[in-house]
C-alpha cells in the first residue's frame, strides 16, 4: 500500500508503527553534510529534481566537512530504528554498514541502466556488495588540487607552482606580499586532506604503499618523515587563526585576496562559482605540486537503508534520478565535482572541470588512480581516523616529524 501526503496517509503510516520523523512512502529523508554555499547549491539541484519526479525530500544535514558529525548522527539514528531512507556516504562506511546487512537493494534500477557498463569500475568496489548495487554513486570529486587566487599569484610572479620548491617560493613571494599565504581550517579531515596531496607528491608508489597497502616500512620510513617536514614548512604559511576554521571559510579567505591558496579537494570550486568567481580570471586550479597525472579520488554515494518490502519505490526513484546522465552533468557542474559515469560529456563543464574529467580518465588507465585516505576510500575508518590523529597532534606541533611517522606505522599496526 503507498502511503501519500495527506493527513490520512500520515496517520495510516502512524497506525502501522512508524516513527513520526520518517518519510513517507513517497518521500525521500536524505542525511548529508551538504550545508556550505556551494554544497547547498549543487544539493538544490538534486532537490529539484527529485521533487520533479514526486519524490518529496525532507532534509536532514548534519554540518561537518568530510561528514564525521553525519556519520555520527546516522550510527545514533541506526541504533533508535529510525534510518534515514538516504544517506551520503564515503568509500569504506558503505562496506562497513553493508556488512552489518542493513541496506537496501538497488540491482533493478541498475540493471534498467546498465550501471555496470558506465560506473568507473574503482566507484563500483564500493557501490556494490556481494555482487549487489547498495548506492548511487553521485560524483567524483579528487583531494590532489590547489585553488589560487588568480590576482595573488600574478603579484607573486605569475607562475602556477608545479614542484615543492616552486610551491614553497610562490609560498614566500604571497607572504612577502602582505597575505596569509596558505588558507587552511584546522581541523582533523583538513589536515589530512592536505596530508594525503603531500603523500601522493612522494610519488605513486609511495602512496600506494603507505596509504592503500600500509606497509609499516612505508608509513615509518625516510619518506614519511619528509612528508611530515613538508607538512610542518605548510604549517609555517597559515595565520594564527587556523585552528577550527571551516573549510569553506579558508576558501572564502582566497575569494576575497585576503589569502593566495587553499590545499582541498574540488568541492572547493564550488564556493568559488557560488561567489560568482569564474576559473582562469579570477582563480586559477592546479593539482598539488609534484602530483601532475595523479589522483586520489572519492565519490559521495547515497546509500539507501532497508525499508521493508513494498516500501522502497522513492528510494529506487532517487537512486534512478541520480544515475542520469543529464542530472550528473547539472550537479556536477555546481558541485565541483565530476560525473560518476563515463559516458555525460564534459561540454557543461568549466576549465577546471573538463581537466578534472580528463585528469580521472588518464590516472585510471594509467594506474594512478588512487582512493583518498583523508575521505574514506583508502581504509577503513578506524585507520582514517588513526591517520587523523597522527596528522593532527603533528600539524599541531604536539610530535616531530620522526615521532609522527613512527606513530603512524605503531597506531595503523595495532589496529590490523
Ligand atoms: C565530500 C564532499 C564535501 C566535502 C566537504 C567531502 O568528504 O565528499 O562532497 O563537499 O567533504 O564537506
Amino acid at each position: 500500500m503507498k502511503t501519500s501526503h495527506t493527513a490520512a496517509g500520515l496517520v495510516l503510516a502512524l497506525g502501522m508503527g512508524a516513527v513520526a520523523t520518517t518519510a513517507l512512502a513517497d518521500d525521500v529523508e536524505v542525511l548529508h553534510w551538504w550545508t556550505s554555499g556551494g554544497e547547498a547549491a549543487a544539493l538544490d539541484v538534486l532537490k529539484q529534481d527529485l521533487e520533479s519526479q514526486g519524490v518529496g525530500w525532507q532534509d536532514m544535514p548534519v554540518a561537518g566537512g568530510g561528514g564525521e558529525a553525519a556519520m555520527t548522527t546516522l550510527r545514533a539514528r541506526v541504533t533508535a530504528g529510525n534510518a534515514p531512507t538516504a544517506v551520503q556516504m564515503l568509500g569504506f562506511d558503505i562496506t562497513d554498514w553493508a556488512n552489518e546487512g542493513v541496506l537496501g537493494n538497488l540491482d533493478e534500477v541498475a540493471a534498467a541502466d546498465n550501471w555496470d557498463d558506465v560506473v568507473p569500475t574503482a566507484l563500483q568496489g564500493f557501490a556494490k556488495h556481494e555482487g549487489h548495487w547498495i548506492s548511487a554513486p553521485v560524483n567524483v570529486h579528487s583531494t590532489n588540487w590547489v585553488w589560487i587566487n588568480k590576482s595573488a599569484l600574478d603579484a607573486a610572479g605569475g607562475n602556477a607552482p608545479t614542484t615543492w620548491d616552486e610551491l614553497v617560493s610562490v609560498l614566500d613571494a604571497m607572504k612577502a606580499n602582505g597575505i596569509t599565504p596558505l588558507a587552511h581550517g584546522g581541523q582533523p579531515w583538513q589536515d589530512a586532506t592536505v596530508f594525503d596531496a603531500v603523500v601522493l607528491s612522494m610519488g605513486n608508489d609511495f602512496y600506494q604503499k603507505s596509504m592503500i597497502d600500509l606497509d609499516p616500512d612505508a608509513l615509518a620510513g625516510e619518506q614519511m618523515i619528509e612528508v611530515f617536514n613538508r607538512m610542518a614548512m605548510l604549517r609555517g604559511y597559515v595565520d594564527e587563526n587556523f585552528s577550527g576554521r571551516d573549510w569553506n571559510l579558508a576558501s572564502a579567505m582566497v575569494i576575497e585576496g585576503k589569502a593566495g591558496m587553499q590545499m582541498m579537494g574540488d568541492w572547493a570550486k564550488g564556493e568559488f562559482l557560488k561567489a560568482g568567481q569564474k576559473p582562469g580570471e579570477d582563480f586559477v586550479c592546479i593539482r598539488f605540486p609534484g602530483t601532475q597525472g595523479s589522483v586520489t579520488f572519492n565519490s559521495d554515494q547515497f546509500v539507501m537503508f532497508g525499508q521493508g518490502e513494498g516500501n522502497n519505490e522513492a528510494q529506487l526513484k532517487m537512486a534512478a534520478a541520480i544515475m542520469n546522465p543529464v542530472f550528473q552533468s547539472a550537479f556536477n557542474v555546481v558541485k565541483g565535482s565530476v560525473p560518476a559515469r563515463t559516458d555525460v560529456s564534459d561540454a557543461d563543464f568549466d576549465d577546471c572541470g573538463k581537466k578534472g574529467m580528463k585528469d580521472l580518465a588518464a590516472a585510471n588507465s594509467a594506474g594512478s588512480l588512487f582512493g583518498s585516505m583523508a575521505h574514506g576510500h583508502a581504509a577503513p575508518a578506524a585507520i582514517k581516523n588513526a591517520v587523523y590523529d597522527v596528522v593532527t597532534q603533528h600539524f599541531n606541533g604536539e610530535l616531530g616529524s620522526e615521532e609522527a611517522a613512527e606513530e603512524l606505522a605503531n597506531s595503523i599496526e595495532a589496529l590490523r
